[in-house]
């Protein structure tokens, strides 16, 4: 007589789908996770190992190595790219239990689809982004119209009395026309699928290597203080958190006037990632604090007013935070606050 219940109906019948592995080898699995991956039938499964079928770019995150490791934790919800039947990635999170099956170790594991999700989660994004540059419009309009009418005005006089200096404002607004689309870069890129794992004080290393050509000109000495750390992981978009710590050291490089001193401090606690950008330049007015990171709010002659505006909403999409502290004539300290990355799904061996 045998002492087990065969419990594979609620495995068939289950909307979500699923599988049965041992040491990451396909046992068995249901029509819905066949359905899921567009193939059909399960036998194109069975007996396959897993990691065939999760994608290369997410298999680095550990999933495989503790679905087949079954040290008998379970795996939470994970998102994961799988590679369906036709060669595409599907978007989806996987979690996984272990499970004792006459005297074997077994991993059930639950796959759920999270394109519509993602599909939905960009929309949002891009809507976002749509109804900003919406608010913006008006004011990028008037930014550009004044280089250009002072453009064509020069080009006009140019005409009867050529003179190089004339030429010079020119460019001079040119330059000015550049910089405002350059910050707004950000917003046309279609935005990147995912926001993925990066290692956040690698990012500062860069920006604030990046910044040494101009800081070195300027006469302003770049200091980097951080832990013992290597690696601290967050989930976000490299790119445009490298572009708001250059947007950052940068505005603290043009507050400085003489014997100039940046400090990047990086530190972290349980939860978040610190990351503060102090300068000992003019600092900002009391009565103009409120204004910072208001869209072309500037008080550069050459300023565009964009790149704090653009900062902060990079750092609001990050789900982080940013504050500014600053003391006129003494200095100015920018504090970003992000999201750890939940990294304790990932190392379950030792
Ligand atoms: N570190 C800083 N020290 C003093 N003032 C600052 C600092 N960072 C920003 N500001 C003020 O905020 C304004 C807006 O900055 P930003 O959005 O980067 O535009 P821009 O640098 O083109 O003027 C600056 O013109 C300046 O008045
Ligand atoms: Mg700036």
């Amino acid at each position: 007589m045998t002492n087990h219940v065969d419990f594979s109906h609620l495995i068939d019948d289950s909307r979500d789908a699923q599988v049965v592995m041992k040491s990451g080898n396909i046992l068995y699995t249901n029509q819905a996770f066949i359905d899921l991956l567009g193939f059909q039938e399960a036998k194109e499964i069975l007996g396959r190992d897993i990691s065939g079928l999760i994608h290369p770019s997410s298999q680095k995150e550990g999933l495989v190595h503790d679905l087949r490791a079954m040290c008998g934790k379970i795996v939470p919800f994970n998102e994961q790219k799988l590679i369906s039947a036709d060669g595409s990635i599907l978007d989806v999170e996987i979690m996984g239990a272990p499970f004792l099956h006459v005297r074997e170790v077994l991993v059930l594991a639950i796959i759920r689809d999270l394109s519509a999700a993602k599909k939905s989660e960009e929309l949002l994004r891009q809507s976002e982004k749509l109804s900003l540059i919406g608010e913006l419009a008006s004011g990028i309009v008037h930014e550009i119209r004044n280089p250009l009418t002072a453009m064509k005005g020069f080009l006009q006089l140019m005409k009867s009395h050529p003179k190089p200096e004339y030429l010079d404002i020119v460019m001079r607004e040119l330059k000015q026309i550049e910089e405002i689309a350059n910050e707004l870069l950000h917003f046309s890129k279609p935005a990147e699928q995912h926001l993925t794992r990066q290692n956040i004080l690698a990012i500062v290393k860069e920006a604030v290597n990046f910044s040494g050509a101009e800081s070195f000109k300027r006469n302003v000495k770049v200091e980097f203080y951080h832990g013992d750390e290597c690696d601290i992981g967050i989930i976000g978009n490299k790119t445009q958190l490298k572009q708001v710590l250059l947007n950052l050291i940068k505005n603290g490089l043009e507050a400085i006037t003489t014997d100039g001193k940046i400090k990047v401090h990086i530190s972290k606690d349980d939860h978040q990632v610190y990351i503060h950008i102090s300068d000992n330049g003019g600092g900002i007015p009391k009565d103009q604090l409120d204004k910072i990171g208001k869209s072309f709010y500037t008080s550069k002659e050459q300023g565009t007013g964009l790149g704090l505006m653009v900062s902060f909403n990079i750092i609001k999409s990050h789900n982080g935070s940013i504050d500014v502290e600053s003391e006129e004539n003494l200095g100015t300290t920018f504090k970003i606050t992000l999201p750890l990355a939940n990294e304790e799904a990932l190392p379950l061996l030792p």
